[in-house]
C-alpha cells in the first residue's frame, strides 16, 4: 500500500501523463486533485496517442479506478467529449468516478475567461481559455455550482437564477456583450447531468475506504509548481494550488496518508503563456528544443517557450514540495545539443540570488548564471538502464541531482511506454 503524489516541478508540461500511465500499472487508484481541462496529459500507448484533460491518465489500465477529486473544476461538456473519444477506443469508463463536491465550469466562466484576458491587454496571463480562473473565483466567492447541484434540476435552476443575474450584469454592463440565457444553460446542463449521473459519487469516502483496505493511490498533479497560485510567478499563474500540500485537500485524503512525493522535471524547461522565465532562449537553441521536443501545447497548440534547465526554481520547488525523489523527462531531446547549460543562480543588478524573487518585475530582471556541460551528441532513446546512458548524459543528470538535493528515481528517454530508466524503486 502507498499513497504517492506526483507533482509537476516546472511550468507544467513536464511529461506527467507518461509517468502516471507507467506507474498506474502498479496502482489501484489514480486521482486528479486540482485544475481542470486546462491540463493536457499526453500518453502514447499501443501505437496510439491519448490526450487527457480531465480524465485521470491511469484510465488506460483496466484495473485502475480513476477519480476526479473535489479539488478539480469540471467542464461537463468537455468531459463528455473526452469520455466519448475514450469509449470509441474501447476504454471502459465504468471505472471513472467524479466527486459530488467538485465545482462545475459553466458557460459564463468561459465567456469571462476570454473577456477578462482581452481586458488585460498586454498584461494578459495567457490562460488556456477553459474558464478555470473564473470557476475557482466562484468557488471561493461561494457562488459556485458543484456536481451535486448539477444533478438536482431544481437546485441547479435556483442557483443559476441568482448567479447568472450577477454574471450577466458583468457581461453586459462591464464588457458590453450579449447576456447568456438561463433557459438554454439550464436545459443544456440538465442534459449533461443525466449523462454524468452514474459517475458522480462520494469520492472522498471511496478513497478513505481504499486507504483502509491498504490499496495504492496515485495523486495526479496538473500544471506545475511554478504555476501555483501562491508560489508560482504570480500573477502569471493558474488559479489552483498545484503543490503537493494541496494533494490531500483536493482528493479528500488526510495529509499524513501521503507517503511519497515525486517531482517531475523536464531535462530543460518550457512555459506557455505570459510571465517571467529567466532561462528562456530566443535563439536557434530554443527553436531546436521546440522542434525536437514537439513543444506545442496539448490543450491549445500554442508554441511553448523553451529554455535551459533552471536549478534555481528547480531547487525552490523541490524544497517546497519536499520531493522524496524526482523523474527527469525528455532527456533524449538534448541528444543533438553540442553544449548544454544549467542555470545555477540569478544575477539581479549587483545581487546574486539562489532562490527566485517574489515579484514578476524582479524575476524579469534576473539574468541566469550558467554552467556549461558538454553534450553527448548521441541517441539516448534506446537506453534501458543507467549504464546505457552516455557518460556525459549521466554527468549532466548527476549535476542536477546535486543542485536540487533530490534523488533521481527515473529518467525518460522517449514518449513510449518502456522508454524509462528506473534508478530507484518507486514503490506505488
Ligand atoms: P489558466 O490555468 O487557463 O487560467 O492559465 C493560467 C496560466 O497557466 C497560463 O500561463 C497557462 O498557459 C498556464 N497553464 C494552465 N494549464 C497549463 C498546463 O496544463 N500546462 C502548462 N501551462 C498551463
Amino acid at each position: 500500500m502507498s499513497v504517492m503524489a506526483i507533482v509537476g516541478a516546472q511550468w507544467g508540461d513536464e511529461g506527467k501523463g507518461k509517468l502516471i500511465d507507467e506507474l498506474a500499472s502498479r496502482t489501484d487508484y489514480v486521482v486528479r486533485y486540482q485544475g481542470g481541462a486546462n491540463a493536457g496529459h499526453r500518453v502514447v500507448a499501443g501505437g496510439s496517442e491519448f490526450a487527457f484533460h480531465l480524465v485521470p491518465a491511469g484510465i488506460l489500465h483496466e484495473n485502475v479506478t480513476c477519480v476526479i477529486g473535489n479539488g478539480v473544476v469540471v467542464d461537463p461538456r468537455g468531459l463528455l467529449a473526452e469520455m466519448e473519444d475514450l469509449r470509441k477506443l474501447g476504454v471502459d469508463l465504468r471505472r471513472l468516478c467524479i466527486s459530488e463536491r467538485a465545482h462545475v465550469v459553466m458557460p459564463y466562466h468561459f465567456v469571462l475567461d476570454r473577456l477578462e484576458e482581452e481586458c488585460r491587454g498586454v498584461e494578459k496571463i495567457g490562460t488556456v481559455m477553459r474558464g478555470i480562473g473564473p470557476a475557482y473565483v466562484d468557488k471561493y466567492s461561494r457562488v459556485g455550482i458543484r456536481m451535486a447541484d448539477l444533478l438536482d434540476v431544481d437546485q441547479l435552476r435556483a442557483k443559476l437564477v441568482s448567479v447568472l443575474a450577477q454574471k450577466n450584469r458583468m457581461i453586459t454592463q462591464i464588457y458590453g456583450q450579449q447576456p447568456l440565457s438561463l433557459e438554454e444553460i439550464h436545459t443544456e446542463y440538465v442534459g449533461y447531468a443525466q449523462q454524468l449521473r452514474p459517475y458522480v459519487t462520494d469520492t472522498e469516502a471511496l478513497l478513505q475506504k481504499a486507504l483502509k483496505e491498504r490499496k495504492s493511490i496515485l495523486l495526479e498533479g496538473a500544471q506545475g509548481a511554478l504555476l501555483d497560485v501562491d508560489f508560482g510567478t504570480y500573477p502569471f499563474v493558474t488559479s489552483s494550488s498545484t503543490v503537493a500540500g494541496n494533494a490531500s485537500t483536493g482528493a479528500g485524503l488526510p495529509p499524513r496518508s501521503i507517503q511519497q512525493v515525486l517531482g517531475v522535471y523536464k531535462a530543460y524547461i518550457t512555459r506557455v503563456g505570459s510571465g517571467p522565465m529567466p532561462t528562456e532562449l530566443f535563439n536557434g537553441e530554443g527553436a531546436a528544443l521546440r522542434e525536437v521536443g514537439h513543444e506545442f501545447g496539448t490543450t491549445t497548440g500554442r508554441p511553448r517557450r523553451c529554455g535551459w534547465f533552471d536549478a534555481v526554481v528547480g531547487r525552490f520547488v523541490a524544497r517546497l514540495n519536499g520531493f522524496d525523489s524526482m523523474a527527469i523527462m525528455k532527456l533524449d531531446v538534448l541528444d543533438g545539443m553540442p553544449t548544454i547549460k544549467i542555470c545555477t543562480s540569478y544575477r539581479m543588478g549587483d545581487k546574486r540570488l539562489t532562490t527566485p524573487p517574489a515579484t514578476p518585475t524582479e524575476m524579469a530582471a534576473c539574468e541566469p548564471v550558467y554552467e556549461e556541460w558538454p553534450g553527448w551528441m548521441t541517441s539516448t532513446s534506446n537506453a534501458a538502464i543507467w549504464d546505457d546512458l552516455p557518460e556525459k548524459a549521466r554527468a549532466y543528470l548527476q549535476r542536477i541531482e546535486e543542485l536540487l538535493e533530490t534523488p533521481l528515481a527515473m529518467v525518460s528517454v522517449g514518449p513510449g511506454r518502456g522508454q524509462t530508466i528506473h534508478l530507484r524503486d518507486v514503490e506505488v
